[in-house]
């Protein structure tokens, strides 16, 4: 259920989308409850080869990465932004604790049902993880840390999700992250890696539909909180690849020239036969753009972890 205050969110940031010369529509909305239910589907297809890729790298490479992080003796917080079901990190939390139990887990997410039933899951694997929820938006509550406590902070940003923001997003993001941070404190972010269209296409344009349904869903999700009558089998999916830019950009087009009501909005949007919404970007990096990004926000990149067919890099930065 959307709290008052992102619904107000979605109906503003919804009316500027639909309003812009160029259609878009932001992509934290999908995850309602179902949306998010979709997601975890994608995450299982054989097609999404981003969850294994990064899967594989915990698997295979955590006490390696348990090493790069322990570093004295003194206290710490782990603050994963997004943590999700938190398998990932799971694992190398359960590395970390055995090593240590000199530090605190601060999981970040939006959604407090989601936190409870990661800090329960958490919990009942590591009896004695010392966890402390943080429910909010990752900028608000990173601000709000900043000034409690001069521990040293390692990040957690898995999964790529730093690929789902526009350039600008991505730079106010990493200028965020860098003024939290202190020199020596360290960044574990999850980047998929450019590779050929064969592979990427297919992630995003499944045979079984479910990315088509995951985008559409944003559409029911305006339908049921803002009052609208989209017909969703008057938009098509369409995912686009640019492999040079590594841009996956995912778009749904009007197949008829229609008008939708937004009621709670009052308004109406034309659409002509074609238009397209831009619903999501989900970027592909290379090495050599990772350590650009990392220079110009001020960290140094301590050490690169790539799965076996380099898919995807997990990639740990040292603030300077
Ligand atoms: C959450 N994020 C990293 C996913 C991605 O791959 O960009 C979201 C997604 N969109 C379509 N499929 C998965």
């Amino acid at each position: 259920m959307a709290t008052k205050k992102e619904s107000s969110g979605f109906a503003k940031d919804t009316l500027n989308g639909l309003s812009a010369p160029n259609k878009f529509l932001h992509p934290k909305y999908f995850y309602d409850e179902k949306g998010s239910k979709i997601f975890q589907e994608i995450m299982h297809m054989p097609e999404y080869y981003l969850t294994r890729a990064e899967q594989e790298i915990f698997n295979k490479q955590t006490q390696h990465i348990a090493r790069e992080l322990l570093n004295g003796s003194s206290p710490f917080s782990v603050i994963e932004l997004g943590p999700g079901d938190g398998l990932k990190s799971k694992i190398l939390l359960r590395e970390m604790n055995g090593n240590t139990g000199n530090f605190q887990y601060v999981p970040v997410d939006i959604s407090e049902e989601a936190l409870e039933s990661l800090s329960q899951a958490m919990e009942s694997e590591i009896p004695d993880l010392n966890i402390f929820m943080k429910a909010g938006d990752y900028f608000h509550i990173m601000k709000e840390l900043h000034n409690a406590s001069d521990d040293r902070k390692i990040i957690l940003f898995l999964g790529s999700n730093i690929g789902n923001f526009m350039p600008e997003e991505a730079a106010s993001f990493l200028s965020l992250l860098t003024g939290f941070l202190h020199p020596g404190d360290q960044a574990l972010i999850g980047f998929d890696l450019k590779k050929p269209a064969e592979v990427v296409i297919p992630a995003y344009d499944d045979p079984g539909g479910l990315t088509r349904d995951f985008n559409l869903n944003h559409l029911s999700r305006i339908n049921r909180e803002l009052n609208a009558d989209f017909d969703l089998n008057k938009f098509k999916h369409r995912p686009v690849y640019n492999a040079e830019s590594g841009a996956m950009e995912s778009y749904l087009i009007s197949l008829e020239k229609q008008t939708v009501n937004v009621e709670s909005l009052n308004k109406t949007f034309d659409f002509y036969k074609g238009e397209p919404i831009f619903m999501e970007l989900s970027k592909k990096f290379d090495l050599e753009e990772i350590a650009n990004l990392a220079r110009k926000f001020g960290f140094r990149i301590q050490k690169n972890f790539l799965d076996s067919r380099s898919y995807f890099a997990d990639s740990l930065w040292k603030k300077q």
